[in-house]
């Protein structure tokens, strides 16, 4: 009870000041804004193509599910409950306790991922450019990867791109949560569908499509080990933007009689929606013209150029598809500033301008490590994982961001008091969906932290 009296009483010093979401159709668009991103038309795809297609897509799946949505509505509700930044979220729900731990590993760990998503998206943006160009228009893959590793191994374009797509997100998040994050994420995802339906239809239109289509449903389990499933987790959480500050934050700024529990799962199954249609964009395409699905990341920047030129009309498909992934990035990107800029504005009372240029300066430099991945820095590598693009994306993916879902279902689970629980995800019952609140509880209790626990240790190789 403490602690629900103390949220529901206490106002926060930013309370009443605080910038937040102004409707529920933004709180839409900005968090499903956070999870779709690169993650779908970059990630899903190349992890898909690598560990055998439908197998990896069924145990994501059952990972978004019994993983990723318990650890959404748990942020969403202790965000809202508490209207702080991610540390001050759980200092304020558990006194006097370590749990903050969780919000200050949220906040490295949305450092680390802008440390290297900034530079995908910097890819991305470059190919905006590229493909308007008409540089990348080259049915011959040989064609395509010199294009690529041109832009790649060269440290000034690596390094200006970044900070182009750096200072684009900063200006947006200094206009503030609602006038720049809500405005724009419900500008953006009308956008984003409509491209990627015209996209999708063009892709499955082709003849000798079929091929794809069977490769995204037909599954091959014979590649499936521990570590996919690890990987499965990884990319459920980042999917999600879960596991981390991200959403603690933007629950902060949730209106008081959303329904977090249906918005959570709205978010999810759009989400879902997004990465499954990414996928026909990309697959029915890819085999239609007899390339290979299993490129890994460079599938987005090498085979889908020659993909494109080799269809009718390629060129517009291809400026479309990269802008459309430049869209998805922006509103991930958003989600991702605002975590530390939500800590300086909150905790240390600092300005949002002051805090946005000083996360934006620290992103610059921490960005420039991945930037320079394949070439000042390629000689640096991190046994068994990498660069330190690798590294950055691989400490986040398949360990920050497991164990924040861990610590932090199990802060839900077993900290926090049912009578809280049902009161913040009932709205102090106004809403008819106790069920729903039944069901989380059950599943953030007894099946999200064992999962983690163990897909973890099995994915690491502990046994
Ligand atoms: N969900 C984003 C994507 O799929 O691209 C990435 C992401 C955004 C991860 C925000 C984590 C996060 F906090």
């Amino acid at each position: 009870m403490a602690i629900a009296d103390r949220a529901d009483a206490v106002p926060t010093k930013g309370a009443v000041s605080r910038d937040i979401f102004t409707t529920r159709l933004g709180v839409i668009a900005a968090t499903l804004g956070s999870a779709v991103g690169l993650g779908n038309i970059w990630k899903f795809p190349y992890l898909t193509g690598a560990n055998g297609g439908a197998a990896f897509i069924i145990i994501y799946l059952l990972c978004t599910l019994v993983v990723g949505l318990p650890v959404m509505i748990t942020e969403h509700m202790i965000g809202r409950a508490a209207r702080e930044d991610a540390i001050a979220t759980l200092k304020k729900l558990a006194p006097g306790k370590s749990w903050w731990l969780i919000g200050a590993s949220g906040i490295l760990a949305a450092f680390l991922i802008m440390a290297f998503y900034t530079e995908v998206a910097a890819w991305v943006f470059a190919y905006i450019v590229k493909a308007v160009q008409g540089a990348v228009l080259s049915t011959d893959p040989a064609v395509t990867e010199a294009a690529f590793a041109e832009l790649i191994t060269s440290p000034v374009q690596s390094l200006v791109w970044q900070w182009v797509v750096l200072a684009f997100i900063a200006s947006i998040i200094a206009l503030g949560v609602s006038k720049g994050i809500e405005r724009m994420t419900k500008r953006l995802m009308p956008a984003l569908f409509t491209i990627l339906v015209i996209v999708c239809i063009r892709s499955i239109t082709l003849p000798g499509s079929w091929q794809g289509l069977e490769f995204l449903l037909k599954p091959d389990f014979s590649k499936v080990t521990g570590a996919t499933v690890l990987t499965a987790m990884g990319l459920a959480f980042f999917k999600l933007s879960v596991g981390m500050g991200t959403m603690i934050t933007y629950g902060s700024y949730f209106l008081e009689d959303q329904d977090l529990p249906a918005t959570a799962t709205r978010v999810m199954l759009s989400d879902l929606a997004v990465s499954f249609l990414c996928g026909l964009a990309i697959f029915p395409a890819v085999f239609a013209f007899g390339f290979q699905p299993e490129s890994g990341p460079s599938l987005l920047f090498i085979t889908i150029p020659a993909v494109f030129s080799s269809m009718p009309f390629g060129q517009i498909f291809m400026i479309l598809f990269f802008i459309l992934a430049a869209i998805a990035a922006t509103g991930a990107m958003l989600s991702l500033f605002e975590v530390p800029v939500a800590y300086l504005e909150g905790t240390l009372n600092w300005s949002r301008k002051k805090a946005t240029v000083a996360v934006l300066v620290g992103l610059a430099l921490v960005g420039s490590t991945a930037a320079l991945s394949n070439s000042l820095l390629a000689h640096v590598v991190f046994p068994g994982v990498g660069t330190f693009f690798d590294l950055w994306d691989y400490l986040t993916s398949n360990i920050l961001l497991p164990l924040g879902g861990l610590f932090l279902s199990l802060f839900a689970g077993r900290v926090l008091k049912w009578d809280n629980i049902k009161t913040w995800l009932t709205n102090k019952s106004t809403l008819q969906n106790e069920g729903a609140a039944r069901a989380f509880y059950f599943v953030v209790r007894f099946v999200t932290p064992v999962l983690i626990f163990i897909i973890l240790l099995s994915g690491l190789n502990v046994f």
